[in-house]
Parts: C-alpha cells; sequence; structure tokens
C-alpha cells in the first residue's frame, strides 16, 4: 500500500483537502481542479454511493459477505463513473439520490467500518495512480491524515458553525439560520465519531475560511500548491 502512494505521488501531485460540511471544501476542490487542470476526486460522494447501494440492498455492515458483494458492486460504478458528470448504479441515476438526508444520515453505519474505509482509500489510491490528469484534487475527512499523508499539499479547511449555517442557508433560499446550525452541529458530531477532522495533523495547512470568499480560498489554496512546486524544485 505505501509503495502504491508512493508512485502515485512521484508521478502526479495530490493536493489534499479535508473539512467538515459546509466548510467551502467542495466548491474550492472543484475551482481548484478546474484551475490547474488537475482531475477532482470527491471522496464524501463516493461514500454517498456505497451507502446507497448499502440501504438499497438492505446490506447489514456487520455480514462480511454481503458488504463484500456490495464493495465488489461499488469498484464497478466508481470504474464507470469516475470523471463523468452523472454516477449511475446499475443504470440509475443516483447522482441527485446520494445527498438525500436519509443517505447522509446513514453514511456513517457504512464509513465507521474499518474494512470498508480500507476498501475505499484503496480505490482512492488506484483512482490518483491511473488518472490522465496531470495531477488530482482530493476532498475528504481523512485525505491529509490517511489516504494520502504524503501528498504535496495538505490542507484542512475549518469555518465557524455560523458562517457555515449562514452559506447554507442562502444556497437553500432560508432564512431559518439557527435550525440550520443545529443540524449541521449534529452532523459535525456524527462524523466526528468516525474520523477527526477538527484537528489539523502535523504539516497539515490550517485556512479558516469564514470570513473568505470561494476566490479567496481557491487563491490561497493554489499559492500552496503554486509554492509546493518550487520547493520541490528547489529540492
Ligand atoms: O463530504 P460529504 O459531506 O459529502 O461526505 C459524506 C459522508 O461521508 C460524511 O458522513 C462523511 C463521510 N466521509 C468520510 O467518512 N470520509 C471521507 N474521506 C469523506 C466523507
Amino acid at each position: 500500500m505505501a509503495d502504491q502512494q508512493m508512485s502515485a505521488e512521484t508521478l502526479r501531485p495530490v493536493v489534499a483537502i479535508d473539512g467538515p460540511a459546509g466548510s467551502g471544501k467542495s466548491s474550492t476542490a472543484r475551482a481548484v481542479a478546474a484551475r490547474l487542470g488537475f482531475a477532482h476526486l470527491d471522496t464524501g460522494a463516493w461514500y454517498r454511493v456505497l451507502t446507497w447501494i448499502g440501504l438499497r440492498d438492505g446490506v447489514d455492515p456487520a455480514d462480511a459477505q454481503v458488504l463484500n458483494s456490495a464493495l465488489a458492486h461499488f469498484d464497478q460504478v466508481v470504474a464507470s463513473s469516475f470523471g463523468a458528470d452523472r454516477i449511475t448504479v446499475g443504470g440509475v441515476d443516483v447522482t441527485e439520490a446520494i445527498r438525500t438526508p436519509e443517505v447522509s444520515q446513514s453514511v456513517s453505519r457504512y464509513s465507521s467500518v474499518p474494512a470498508v474505509r480500507d476498501h475505499l482509500n484503496h480505490a482512492f489510491r488506484h483512482l490518483a495512480a491511473t488518472t490522465s490528469a496531470p495531477g488530482l484534487v482530493v476532498e475528504g475527512r481523512d485525505i491529509t491524515t490517511v489516504t494520502f499523508p504524503d501528498a504535496a499539499v495538505r490542507i484542512l479547511l475549518t469555518a465557524s458553525v455560523d458562517a457555515r449555517a449562514r452559506r447554507r442557508a442562502a444556497q437553500l433560499g432560508s432564512d431559518d439560520v439557527a435550525g440550520i446550525a443545529q443540524r449541521i452541529s449534529e452532523r459535525d458530531a456524527r462524523d466526528l465519531t468516525v474520523v477527526d477532522f477538527a484537528n489539523a495533523a502535523d504539516g497539515v495547512t490550517l485556512l479558516d475560511t469564514s470570513d473568505l470568499t470561494l476566490d479567496e480560498v481557491t487563491e490561497t489554496v493554489a499559492d500552496l500548491v503554486a509554492a509546493s512546486t518550487t520547493k520541490e524544485h528547489h529540492e
């Protein structure tokens, strides 16, 4: 596994971005990838796809045999949908379905199983090693610490619960900022039982986006990538 990570790293730079829901992680990862011409890997979307399959098939995460067959199905979906605009599972377009509250609330049933995390991390490293893009921006919760601890650039995006709730409310056209903040806190608490993404690990750059625009965050991340490339050339 370590060899595979190293070779993925030497061949193509990985920009690893972790952070909680609503920190601006996805918008930033997408914008940075577009700017650098890199591929974008939203690992949360893939945890959601596995969960969608699990819910549809009534997969008990404690039943190893059933779980393995769901993971094999998952691998087929990754192979056919990674890089595509839409994600399809057995001919069903699940691009929107994986974002429903039912899926969001059920992810941790599967994502907390170590065999699931190992399997998905292996799939993510394989994508990094085989993408035809010159680099990859990967976003998630444990990308800087577990999936790509040797990534060229590692960033933890944070934002206050209030800032995240205000952004979400604006997206939804809702004025219930307090209710949204409550749900964000509950989601953080649930996600934090699986992975600690609240603290930046050694060598990870902490970037608080509470008072920054998307353009400012994108600029900062792109600068970090440029600085890492310059540093590499001087080593
Ligand atoms: O980023 P998101 O909110 O779409 O992630 C969906 C879920 O997947 C969320 O419950 C956290 C989980 N996740 C994870 O456990 N590890 C990752 N690398 C990415 C997401």
